[in-house]
């Protein structure tokens, strides 16, 4: 795991912008995996910046959401649906036809989970996926004691994380208590992992994941599983990592086949 620990939030999302960007230079129809949620925000903003100046072209990206609430329609503006088109895909100026979302409006939820999990397959697989963490280490919506075998699935969200998403919401009784996201076993399917974290408030689930032990109670631990997955953090987010020095030394020397635009 390569772990950055970068000076600011802005400068969080620059360093995965730019690992976004190189792959989708190399190749204009990657598969990218996104993610909802504040922490990658600072990315797409980076991203549509490089769009805006005409430096990336991202027309031919295509996509697939981390997960989707049950029971919101596709058209409520926080259905994660209209929420990445909002903040992703009409910014970055992509194909909106080239999103793909689980459908948490099915009638048949389970069968809508196993047709996301066959189109991923089918468009896939995922070349670069972006990652938040929860407070309490989830990725996805995949909340502790998920097994890093499950595929995507519906769950039910912890109290924790509906209290969190409430702020979007109009009140905490609106936001809907189960959803559909892909599994620890999808999300480590995806050929590299980019996980972002700002603020004191993910100090503790950062070093957990990074440093802690591997165990479904910090679903995020689930990156030591991966051969490429890098962790980029601010300083108010490494707060807690034993390692800091280290990973600060190793960035300051990161040899020449680790290096990536702008990094
Ligand atoms: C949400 C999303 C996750 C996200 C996490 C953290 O529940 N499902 O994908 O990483 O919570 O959100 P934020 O980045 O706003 O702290």
């Amino acid at each position: 795991m390569q772990v950055i620990i970068a000076e600011s939030g802005e400068r969080v999302g620059q360093l995965a912008a730019a690992k976004v960007a190189q792959l989708v230079r190399r190749q204009p129809d990657a598969v990218i995996g996104l993610a909802t949620g504040s922490s990658p925000l600072a990315i797409y903003a980076d991203l549509a910046r490089q769009v805006r100046a005409g430096d990336l072209d991202c027309s031919a990206v295509r996509a697939f959401a981390l997960d989707e609430y049950v029971g919101l329609p596709v058209d409520h503006p926080e259905s994660y649906h209209s929420v990445l088109r909002r903040e992703v895909v009409d910014p970055l100026q992509m194909d909106p036809g080239r999103l793909h979302v689980p459908d948490g409006m099915a009638d048949d939820l389970a069968a809508a989970c196993a047709a996301y999990e066959r189109r991923i397959v089918e468009t896939g697989p995922v070349a670069l996926q972006i990652l938040g963490v929860g407070a309490n280490g989830h990725i996805g919506f995949n909340e502790p004691t998920s097994s890093f075998a499950s595929r995507t699935r519906i769950k039910t969200l912890a109290p924790q994380t509906r209290a969190d998403n409430a702020r979007f919401f109009a009140s905490p009784e609106e936001v809907p208590a189960h959803c559909l996201t892909q599994g620890l076993a999808t999300i480590l399917d995806a050929a590299q992992l980019v996980l972002v974290a700002q603020g004191t408030t993910k100090a503790n689930a950062v070093a957990a994941l990074v440093e802690g032990p591997v165990t479904s109670m910090c679903p995020g631990s689930a990156l030591q599983l991966h051969a490429d997955a890098t962790v980029i953090v601010d300083e108010e987010a490494a707060g807690r990592l034993r390692l800091a020095d280290y990973y600060r030394y190793t960035y300051a020397n990161l040899p020449v086949w680790q290096r990536f635009e702008g990094a």
